[in-house]
């Protein structure tokens, strides 16, 4: 196995940029490690999905994936990326929602504005935020063809213009930092974002409902981009960077930010279609990428498709063959997958009630549910797992700095009957990305662990 450690990663093709997702796993490694342990046609199955890095890289490696996740983001990009799109016609649809967001009257009055060199009617890009005083503006002038800051303020305009909003109350969730409801303003996600920039994207999440079918899950891939990227919860960088223009969501948490920016809704979405990491790049990317495929959810279907999603709790799957296991799965209570998503899956359910997210099957460790119930939960997906699994082999990652988390992995192992055959860590080379720096809690590198049926091997 040694041929395993220290593999390099590589840069990551535009497919795995475009959704944000917590703790993405290195797409080259993973590969790696699939040919490595698989041959052309296995069945590869991963019961903590995810971002769908297994699935993908199992059929750009010619193998048949299988994968599994409670979280319907993992169906959605799957989704997504099997399919084709009329790229004018998307385009063609995008101007039209643009055209009508940004003649309403709430957009006028809180986006648009002119430009101090030229004097000409500019969109303004993001409000920068300190509490409750706003510190000026940014925008970029096409005229100019230049990125000002105006120190000013705006007054900001409010209207309800009426359109279905998530009302997903979040103040029991451990991911909430205690202080930022009351400055969020009330228990609900809906106040994760302004008043004015809810009800654009209340807008514009209407007219991707109401576009041709044949659009809408690019034009909503697009929308889940936007997002987080418009709530109260994205930082403002440092003059010194002088990225006015840039922001994030960095820390795994619903937090106010009392430096914030808050990003212009249309823009956001306009950048989120077309930029570098954009979705029109993405399904250009995933062209290249990968093979044109087909999927279904049912495990049935797994001789007459190229891949299986099943949107499910891995405790209770079971009855298949697989010839390799790979998997990732929740590092304890490091971070709240299920409930950070939902900054995404509250809107993501009303666009298809399909995609449901089901938080009560969550494996997680968190107010709720102990290190007891995590051991329980662990242990049942690991004997499922061993169950499954045809061949000798499983892969398991796992990134925590709290002994405990890992105490509980190791037991689980041991319970489901694996043995770990050899472990090592592997350097993350990304540590800009938010994911691998997130918290005091997460280490640098990620734990890599082999194992092997209990029966077959002896412990070490
Ligand atoms: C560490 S993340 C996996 C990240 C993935 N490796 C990637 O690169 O995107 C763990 C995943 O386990 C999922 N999960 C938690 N409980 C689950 C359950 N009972 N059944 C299936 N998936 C579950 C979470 O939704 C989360 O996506
Ligand atoms: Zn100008």
């Amino acid at each position: 196995m040694a041929v395993m450690d220290h593999l390099e990663e590589k840069s990551r093709p535009t497919l795995y940029r475009s959704l944000k997702y917590w703790g993405k796993k290195p797409h080259s490694i993973w590969r790696e490690i699939i040919e490595y342990n698989t041959n052309y046609k296995d069945i590869v199955y991963d019961p903590f999905a995810g971002s769908a890095l297994t699935f993908f890289e199992s059929l750009k490696s010619g193998r048949k994936p299988v994968v599994a996740d409670i979280n319907p983001l993992t169906l959605f990009i799957i989704e997504v990326y099997s399919g084709n799109y009329d790229m004018e016609k998307l385009i063609t649809r995008f101007n039209v929602i643009k055209n009508i967001v940004s003649n309403t009257t709430l957009y006028r009055k809180n986006y648009i504005g002119k430009c101090m060199n030229c004097g000409k009617t500019i969109d303004i890009y993001n409000y920068r935020w300190s509490g409750n005083t706003q510190n000026g503006y940014s925008y970029k002038c096409p005229f100019c063809n230049n990125v000002y800051t105006c120190k000013e303020s705006i007054e900001v305009y409010n209207e309800d213009l009426g359109y279905w909003k998530p009302d997903l109350n979040i103040a029991s969730f451990q991911s909430v930092c205690s202080s930022s409801l009351k400055y969020f303003g009330s228990d609900l996600i809906s106040d994760v974002w302004s008043s004015r920039n809810l009800e654009i994207l209340s807008l514009i999440f209407n007219l991707i409902n109401e576009s041709d079918s044949d659009l809408r899950l690019p034009l909503m891939f697009a929308f889940l981009q936007t997002l987080h990227l418009t709530t109260k919860m994205c930082a403002l960088r440092s003059e010194k960077t002088n990225r006015p223009l840039s922001t994030s969501w960095g820390r795994p948490a619903y937090m106010y930010l009392k430096n914030r920016m808050e990003q212009n809704p249309l823009l956001q979405f306009e950048r989120s279609l077309f930029e570098k990491n954009g979705v029109i790049k993405a399904l250009n990317s995933k062209e290249e990428y990968l093979p044109q495929y087909t999927f279904s959810q049912d495990i049935d279907d797994i001789d007459r498709v190229d891949g299986i999603v099943m949107l499910e709790n891995s405790k209770v799957i079971n009855g298949f063959n697989a010839d390799f296991i790979i998997t990732d799965p929740p590092y304890g209570p490091v971070i709240q997958y299920g409930e950070l998503s939902c900054v995404w899956n509250c809107w993501l359910e009303k666009f298809d009630p399909k995609y449901k997210l089901n938080l009560q099957d969550e494996i997680i460790v968190n107010n709720y549910k102990g290190y007891d119930k995590y051991l329980q939960d662990m242990t049942a997906v690991l004997t499922n797992c061993k169950s499954i699994l045809k061949n000798n082999c499983m892969v398991l990652t796992f990134n925590s700095n709290n002994t405990q988390d890992f105490d509980v992995i190791n037991k689980a192992i041991i319970n489901s009957g694996f043995n770990i055959k050899h472990k090592f860590l592997q350097k993350n080379k990304r540590s800009s990305e938010a994911n691998v720096s997130a918290t005091s809690n997460m280490s640098i590198s990620d734990y890599y662990f082999v194992l092997e049926k209990a029966s077959v091997c002896v412990c070490i």
